[in-house]
């Protein structure tokens, strides 16, 4: 009798699962103001995009990473700080009336040294004016130090005085979910803009307790989306018993997980609670994965090579297009910029010689 009423609730559930599809959102209460799926399966294609080498393709909006529900993204400066091998760039998504700016994750030698690092990297700089907030230098210098900020800065500016106040959202992917974050805080913190959301996947921690608040405060629209066994969220690591010395995560971790057994497997994305340091979400499982780290909600987030700062750039781009500009500066890094005005005038050439460079 018992054994009976338990197979009909499990009967009763897989019903209930297959009439939701291969995704089962797992809801305790109305969270769709908080957490809006169909926008973490676009941003996590901007996540991705970002991470291609061939900047004609990617300036231009015709990489291979630059379709499906990215469409008709207009690109207005794509930042290559070529010294310290990091990415970025800004443009405006007209279908969710939004600027978008997305940050490249590591391109080392090796990511499996990259995430060994993390291990040990310290709380070792006092964020500017925000007494007893702690950060790691290194995420923080990659977003303040380096020719990424002044690029991404400017490019929002000529943004917003064409398409006005829109809202801005701030996405990236691993390190450069890292960097995204220190620039959503940057733009509410140092410009005043208030409508600025974001949105990471797999990212490290950044900064200690006392940041996490001052991130809570003026990045209230904050998602972090972890994955599965994901190693990089589990790091540097969080020490529940030193609260005062540890790093800890911001909130608000989305976290992506599979249940079920063999051919019934279902992704479910929990939303986790205000702490940052959830113990229901990804800390209870150990972050021993680097294949969930790579891939979220099926799109491929790495570079298509590892290993090499590699650049691909035709420069016909610039030749035949006399709106864009393009600056390099005496370190060799690059800017390529759009006047949003014009741009929006005239339209690319869709006409784009095969002549490469590569340096
Ligand atoms: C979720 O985001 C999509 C894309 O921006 C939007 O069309 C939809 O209305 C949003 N849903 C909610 C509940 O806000
Ligand atoms: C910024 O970078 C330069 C050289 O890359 C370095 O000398 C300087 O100490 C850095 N400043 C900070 C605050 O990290």
């Amino acid at each position: 009798m018992e054994r009976w009423r338990w197979l009909k609730v499990v009967a009763l559930i897989f019903l209930l699962s297959a009439s939701e599809g291969r995704e089962l959102r797992i809801k305790h209460e109305d969270y769709s103001h908080i957490y809006n799926h169909t926008l973490a399966t676009i941003l996590v294609e901007y996540a991705s995009a970002v991470y291609m080498s061939d900047l004609t393709a990617l300036f231009t909006w015709t990489c291979t990473r630059c379709n499906d529900m990215t469409m008709g993204f207009e690109m207005i400066e794509l930042i290559v700080d070529v010294q310290n091998c990091l990415q970025a760039f800004v443009g405006v998504a007209h279908d969710l009336n939004a600027i978008i700016i997305a940050f490249r994750g590591t391109q080392e030698n090796s990511i499996q040294n990259w995430i060994q690092d993390l291990f040990w990297k310290q709380l070792d700089l006092n964020y500017p004016d925000m007494p007893d907030a702690m950060v790691h230098h290194g995420f923080y210098s990659a977003y303040h130090n380096t020719t990424i900020r002044p690029g991404i800065i400017s490019a929002v500016q000529r943004t917003r005085e064409l398409y006005g106040d829109i809202r801005i959202m701030v996405t990236g992917h691993s390190m450069g979910g890292a960097m995204a974050s220190f620039c959503a805080f940057d733009l509410t913190v140092n410009y005043g803009i208030h409508n600025v959301e974001l949105m990471t996947f797999g990212q490290p921690r950044i900064g200690n307790a006392a940041f996490t608040s001052y991130f809570h405060k003026y990045v209230p629209h904050a998602i972090r989306v972890t994955n599965g066994h994901d190693m990089v969220v589990h790091l540097p690591p969080y020490y529940y018993y030193f609260p005062q010395k540890t790093y800890h995560h911001f909130a608000r971790e989305v976290w992506l997980h599979n249940i079920g057994l063999g051919s019934l497997v279902y992704m479910v994305e929990e939303i986790c609670d205000g702490s940052g340091e959830d113990p229901r979400c990804s800390r209870s499982v150990s972050g021993n994965s680097i294949s969930d780290h790579l891939q979220y909600f099926g799109v491929e987030l790495q570079a298509e090579t590892w290993g090499t700062c590699r650049i691909i750039m035709d420069n016909n781009i610039v030749q035949d297009n006399s709106f864009i500009q393009f600056q390099t500066d005496l370190a060799g890094n690059i800017k390529l910029s759009k006047d949003p005005a014009v741009s929006s005038i005239l339209k690319l050439s869709s006409e784009i010689g095969s002549r490469s460079s590569s340096f």
